[in-house]
């Protein structure tokens, strides 16, 4: 661990660190995901001339692909390709039946990307400002200050967790601008998960009226007795909204379905901003994966058994990640994450893009048993030759 301290004190350092809180002005949040871009663009032009060819561990999606189950009432939904007011399988009563709510608690949208940006868009009105982690899902942060909004995020603690206190700090500083605060639980890029008492010691501790995002895109993944999810919140009336996606275990992210838990009146209030933009086909396969849940619970055992071994593997190497309870892990890689970003798509292998301050870390989604394979192998080529990236800077 400690080089993983040494790495984290690092890109904390400095003013971050001093001061507690960043606030990302918009260019400062465009530089970052400028940085981004290029490589995904170019990744993205390859990917047409040879995607099936690659081992795909870079989005942390389900490589599995949907199950029969749900190919089939995908494919006999197809039938209403050519309607509007079709039957949609009762798509928002299945997800309101599996949380305990009522459909008027539920709003569908294309994949759980766009439901962020509605919400980032409904709570920022009038210049309001939104508080949460960095690194985390950054779609929120940058959707916020595209529509002229702020995005104050605090780092991480040592050991990559989110820093409680300091959140409720920073929404009680903030409270009159504050449109609402994010929450990935567990975090993306990170993987850790934020226990069900830490959930409790930020409701509790924030203004009560203040919104809190929880985002459990990978809620299906963790098996860890200290996480819970928060729908419960929403059931209490908390003004807590809680969103999912079928893009992970469901193995639907190239379908796009997802939807949020609140509140009716604040599911009302995001109504208008959100495109219902939705096929068919998708809410028939959404209908059908709720209710395989034998084919969602042997991917979470196979990821987990996969996460587990490949994590051991590069210990033995000598390379540390964070614990994760997710569909994918970070490990340390004691040097520049880019170069070797580069060096493994040379090999064939897409891993996760760079997630400042973090550029010592490498995030690896869980992909098949082969992917993993071909991970290992470029893994000991690009790393034990020292070849790539210049020295140990962790
Ligand atoms: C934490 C988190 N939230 C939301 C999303 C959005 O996924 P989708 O729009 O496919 O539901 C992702 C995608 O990777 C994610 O990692």
């Amino acid at each position: 661990m400690d080089e993983l301290n040494v790495s984290r004190r690092k890109f904390v350092g400095g003013v971050a660190a001093a001061a507690g809180v960043i606030g990302l002005a918009p260019h400062e949040l465009f530089a970052m995901r400028a940085k981004v871009t290029p490589r995904d663009l170019e990744i993205a032009r390859d990917a047409l001339d040879d995607y099936d060819a690659y081992a795909k561990i870079s989005f942390n999606e389900n490589p599995y692909g949907p199950p029969e189950s749900v190919m089939k009432a995908m494919t006999k939904a197809f039938k209403y390709a050519n309607r509007y007011g079709y039957p949609d399988g009762g798509i928002t009563e299945a997800i309101a039946k599996l949380h305990g709510v009522k459909p008027e608690n539920i709003l569908l949208s294309a994949g759980s990307g766009e439901m962020l940006d509605v919400i980032g868009t409904t709570f920022t009105q009038g210049n309001k400002k939104v508080i949460g982690v960095s690194p985390s899902y950054m779609q929120v942060y940058e959707h916020v200050t595209s529509v002229r909004a702020e995005a104050i995020t605090l780092p991480l603690t040592a050991d990559y967790k989110q820093p409680i206190s300091d959140l409720i700090k920073a929404a009680k500083q903030h409270y009159r601008d504050l449109g609402f605060i994010y929450l990935c639980n567990p975090n993306n890029p990170t993987g850790r998960i934020v226990t069900k008492s830490e959930v409790k010691e930020l409701l509790d501790g924030i203004p009560a009226d203040v919104p809190v995002l929880i985002d459990e895109a990978y809620h299906h993944f963790v098996d860890n007795s200290e996480y819970a999810s928060s729908v419960p919140y929403v059931l209490e009336g908390r003004p807590v909204i809680v969103t999912r996606t079928f893009s992970k275990i469901a193995a639907l992210a190239g379908m796009r379905l997802g939807y949020a838990i609140a509140r009716k009146d604040i599911i009302q209030q995001m109504r208008p901003y959100s495109m219902g933009s939705i096929s068919a086909v998708v809410k028939w396969g959404g209908v059908a994966a709720l209710a395989d849940t034998e084919s969602q619970a042997k991917v979470k055992k196979v990821t987990i058994d996969l996460r587990q071994s490949t994590i051991a593997h590069l210990k033995t190497l000598g390379y540390e990640s964070i614990p994760s309870d997710t569909n994918f892990f970070m490990v340390h890689i004691k040097r520049d994450v880019v170069p070797v970003i580069e060096a493994f798509r040379k090999k064939g292998v897409l891993v996760g893009r760079p997630f400042p301050p973090m550029t010592t870390h490498l995030r690896v989604s869980i992909g098949t048993p082969d992917e993993m394979e071909r991970f290992k192998v470029a893994f000991k080529e690009i790393m034990g030759a020292g070849a790539v990236g210049s020295g140990n800077n962790g």
